[in-house]
């Protein structure tokens, strides 16, 4: 997503100053190419060779220091930006961009781009709470600018409060977020898109529950591979995987608190992709004490669980249902079984016996099976990318190309 996109921070100065270069260093690793510029306060804490060396270009900090005939600098840097981020952003440069005052290199190349603008406040609680920052933020937020909160937490004043810069991979995450806005034409803008995702797992007694081997992997990467077309995602997991950024996430554990959230969501989803591996069974009892070791074997009674995805396939009516199936043999047999028996309109098989394919792998070989479709083999690749290619599939056939 920032891949090649020119940002542009702007830091300025308080006390999170030295956070900003991990800041930038993480917007380069991911691919952006990356200018600064600094206020005269700024520089006082952190020095701007510090900035030049990480970006690998001079900080820009004085408007006059015009040193390129051809162009007036802050311009240049303007029209060249396609994302600035303010960061961290002091209540002096805040209240500075809400009554357009542009009286510094930074100030004045704030006002004149018309890039979409992440503002990252940090500073001390009260000057936070203060009236004036409020109404100014307010102002920042109205004219359509991002604003993030800062984190809660302690204070370089040595107490704690709200204030604190919040953590730069975050600051990156939500300035993806705000270029993928931007990006006027993504496929999914506009799509509800729920995904479920993970192993469910079946409660035994309080310490022991039945699952299975899937990760959750698959679902995340088709969750974020939604996200990054444009859709509204919620994924559904019981996974215990880093939750993704940018769509709401919902944690369950059973089946049947899976198949809870799952059916609020149903409604008023437009694709659905079922990559959770749910249990067929669940203990007909559960314990809500430890099961004791006993001299005996043990016997466990297992009830059948909901056939989500079936349910799913007799409720649609304008939703898209992609399934999975995870089988070892009679790939092709089973799924097209499967298609047909849930309703389903996608179902993607994978070979789990193979070495690349599979539970918790990163890669995966699947067969995209459709109604009236010949398959479409995907060969072993990344899940990211097996994720996209499952999407567009689904939009090839959503607009009928
Ligand atoms: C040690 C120290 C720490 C400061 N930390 C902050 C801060 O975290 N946030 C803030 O808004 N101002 C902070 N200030 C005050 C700003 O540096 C001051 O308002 C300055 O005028 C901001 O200028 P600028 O917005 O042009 O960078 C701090 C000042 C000092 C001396």
């Amino acid at each position: 997503m920032l891949e090649n996109k020119n940002v542009t921070v702007f830091v300025t100065g308080g006390i999170a100053v030295y956070k900003a270069c991990d800041l930038i260093r993480r917007l380069i690793k991911a691919g952006a190419n990356v200018r600064v510029a600094m206020t005269k306060s700024a520089t006082q804490f952190v020095q701007p060779l510090t900035f030049q060396v990480l970006a690998k270009h001079p900080v820009y900090l004085d408007t006059f220091d015009e040193k390129e005939a051809q162009y007036v600098a802050h311009i240049h840097l303007a029209d060249w930006t396609e994302l600035a981020i303010v960061a961290p952003a002091t209540a002096n440069t805040i209240a500075k961009m809400a009554t357009g005052i542009a009286d510094d290199m930074v100030s004045t190349t704030l006002l004149a781009t018309t890039a979409p603008r992440l503002i990252v406040p940090a500073m001390n609680e009260h000057m936070w709470e203060n009236p004036a920052t409020k109404a100014n933020l307010q102002k920042l937020k109205e004219y359509g600018y991002t604003v993030m909160d800062p984190d809660t937490g302690f204070l370089a004043e040595g107490y704690e409060g709200k204030g604190r810069l919040p953590e730069p991979s975050r600051i990156v995450e939500e300035a993806m977020l705000l270029l993928l806005q931007h990006t006027a034409e993504l496929p999914l803008r506009g799509t509800r898109v729920v995904v479920s995702a993970g192993g469910t797992k079946e409660r035994i007694d309080p310490v022991r529950y039945l699952t299975n081997q899937s990760s959750g992997k698959m679902g995340y990467r088709i969750a974020e591979a939604a996200r990054d077309l444009g859709a509204t995602v919620t994924l559904v997991t019981a996974s215990n995987l880093e939750r993704p950024f940018g769509m709401d996430v919902v944690g369950v554990s059973s089946a049947l608190e899976m198949q809870e959230a799952l059916m609020s969501k149903f409604e008023t989803a437009d694709i659905v992709v079922m990559a959770a591996a749910v249990s067929d069974f669940r203990p007909v009892n559960q314990s809500d004490h430890k099961i004791k070791k006993t001299a005996g074997n043990l016997e466990i009674e297992l009830e059948k669980n909901p056939d989500i995805l079936a349910g799913m396939g007799q409720m649609k009516k304008n939703q898209f249902l992609i399934g999975f199936a995870a089988e070892t043999d009679h790939l092709e047999e089973y799924a097209q079984d499967k298609l047909k028996r849930k309703n389903a309109d996608m179902i993607v098989a994978n070979d789990v016996s193979k070495p690349q394919a599979g539970f918790d792998k990163d890669t995966n070989e699947v067969i995209i099976f459709q109604p009236n479709k010949e398959p479409i083999h995907i060969d072993t690749k990344l899940k990211s990318e097996v994720a996209k290619d499952i999407l567009q599939e689904a939009i090839k056939t959503i607009t009928n190309l």
